[in-house]
């Protein structure tokens, strides 16, 4: 215990979307008592696809014995689970859309599978679990905090984004009330108040239960940002993840406007360190993120006034992440042979975000297959919200077909390179998509920096690590420095 009296992490094992930070990944971290995170984005379609490929190892039955409003859990069997999995090359059943107003099928749908994936993560030892989001993945997140909030969930973290209105959903959700958050519409007047709400009465059929409210800590990539969540947030922050620009994922634009390389990659420069004497002054707790993922980098945040790190990239390519096991292996095999290439791909990403791809043959990183893919946007967890000219809310994605993203009144010019990672992610994760001809869509793996040094965690003769191979590795003691003659 500390003097704020709750107990602080070393390592905060990343979260990574789509499940690549998997329960089975949290489980390990946790059970060695570090900070275990489960990525919550897309789990509600992940989950119906683990089912239709026959829930192998019985784990989501088994787990959701245990979900609280048990006609919710069985629906979901019912209409997803699949004995002995799909034939192959058959489709996944698709799931309708997020929508506004919100379903309240889907809402349940994301409420019982948040419940899985913290449920499973959590069995078995008594370490503390997180789930990450997306600030920009509004629609699903309410009932996801529901249904992680059931499973006992100690720690929520979400970036990408100011979360202002979420310490205060995960108060209101607590005491069993409604929660809402105000939805970022593009074209939305002054006056114009767009917000979603979940209540759990409703979500979960009857009476509530009353439930612990996580802590939240807020992935933050400059002081300002920390400062607006600390000051402005409705609700309480319990502390930062300060993500630097070599981590894994969707990193924040440089500051002072989008200079590039002539490869297209941003410029990052002095502005874009993050001063931490404002971050201290803030009084609370803080992590590291961004290649410090050894013993020396850890010691250096803790130096720094840091609580610990928060990794990723180690941790995507131990034995137990959802990545799938050939692309795992290309990497690591890559990165002993020193030929890795992270490309800071300032145009991936529908969010606008500059977003880092691992270079790999046969994935979307080579343009031959990004540009023989049809577009197709049958996933949209990140499509942006605007004003119809009628009023309402619509849906649009830059990566989805240019002609559909114009008739939206989306600005073609901003569909230039946008590839669409929600269905690349899900590939990544070994639940991609299968197209009504028989074409797979393919993967684009994400790493930080660290990929390019990845090969460290190998030990001599082996091919994988794992996540006990990280935490211990850091653990170690590091090499005092040569001191200068
Ligand atoms: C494969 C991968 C996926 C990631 N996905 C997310 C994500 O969905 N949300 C998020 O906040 N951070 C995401 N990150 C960032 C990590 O949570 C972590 O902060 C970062 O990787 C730390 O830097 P490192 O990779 O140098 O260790 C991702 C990182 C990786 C490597």
């Amino acid at each position: 215990m500390t003097a704020e009296g709750w107990t602080k992490p070393r390592i905060i094992q990343g979260g990574m979307g789509a499940a690549v930070s998997s329960w089975s990944l949290a489980r390990a971290v946790s059970a060695l008592g570090e900070l275990g995170v489960v990525s919550g984005t897309g789990l509600d379609v992940v989950v119906t696809r683990r089912l239709q490929d026959g829930d192998v190892g019985g784990h989501l039955r088994r787990i959701l014995e245990g979900f609280p409003a048990p006609a919710l859990a069985r629906r979901v069997l019912e209409e997803h689970f699949a004995p002995g999995g799909r034939a192959p090359r058959q489709p996944y059943r698709l799931v309708p859309l997020h929508t506004v107003p919100v379903d309240l099928a889907r809402q349940r749908l994301a409420c019982v599978a948040n419940f899985a994936e913290v449920a499973l993560a959590k069995e078995g030892h008594p370490g503390l679990v997180g789930i990450n989001f997306l600030e920009k993945m509004q629609v699903p997140v309410l009932p996801s905090l529901l249904g992680a909030m059931l499973a006992g969930v100690d720690f929520v973290l979400m970036g990408a984004g100011l979360p202002r209105e979420i310490p205060g959903a995960l108060d209101a959700l607590a005491r069993g009330e409604t929660a809402s958050l105000t939805l970022h519409v593009d074209g939305a007047a002054p006056g114009d108040d767009f917000r979603i709400t979940a209540d759990p009465r409703e979500i979960l059929g009857g009476d509530p239960p009353r439930l612990r409210r996580p802590r939240f800590l807020g992935i933050v990539a400059s002081a300002t940002a920390a400062s607006v969540l600390a000051t402005r947030a409705n609700g309480h922050v319990d502390g930062f993840v300060v993500q630097g620009p070599e981590a894994g994922g969707h990193q924040a634009p440089p500051r002072g406007g989008l200079r590039l390389t002539p490869d297209g990659q941003p410029v990052y420069g002095p502005r874009d360190v993050v001063d931490l004497d404002a971050i201290r002054v803030l009084g609370r707790p803080f992590w590291l993120a961004g290649g410090r993922a050894t013993p020396e980098r850890l010691r250096e945040a803790l130096a720094l006034g840091a609580s610990g790190i928060q990794v990723g990239t180690a941790f995507a390519y131990c034995r137990e992440s959802g990545l799938r096991p050939d692309l795992k292996h290309a990497l690591l095999e890559k990165s002993r042979r020193g030929e890795v290439r992270v490309f800071t791909d300032a145009k991936a990403s529908p969010t606008g975000f500059p977003f880092k791809v691992a270079l790999l043959e046969g994935t979307l990183s080579e343009a031959c297959f990004y540009d023989a893919r049809e577009r197709v946007c049958d996933l949209g967890y990140l499509r942006e919200l605007y004003k119809r000219p009628e009023g309402g809310i619509g849906f649009r994605c830059p990566a989805e077909p240019v002609d559909t993203y114009a008739k939206k009144g989306g600005d073609p010019a901003e569909t230039e390179g946008r590839k669409c990672l929600c269905n690349a992610l899900l590939a990544n994760v070994g639940v991609g998509s299968v197209r009504p001809g028989g074409a797979d869509e393919l993967p684009l793996v994400t790493s930080g920096d660290d990929l390019a040094k990845i090969a460290r965690l190998l030990r001599d003769g082996e091919d994988s690590y794992s996540a006990e191979d990280v935490i211990r590795y850091l653990r170690t003691s590091p090499t005092p420095a040569r001191s200068s003659p």
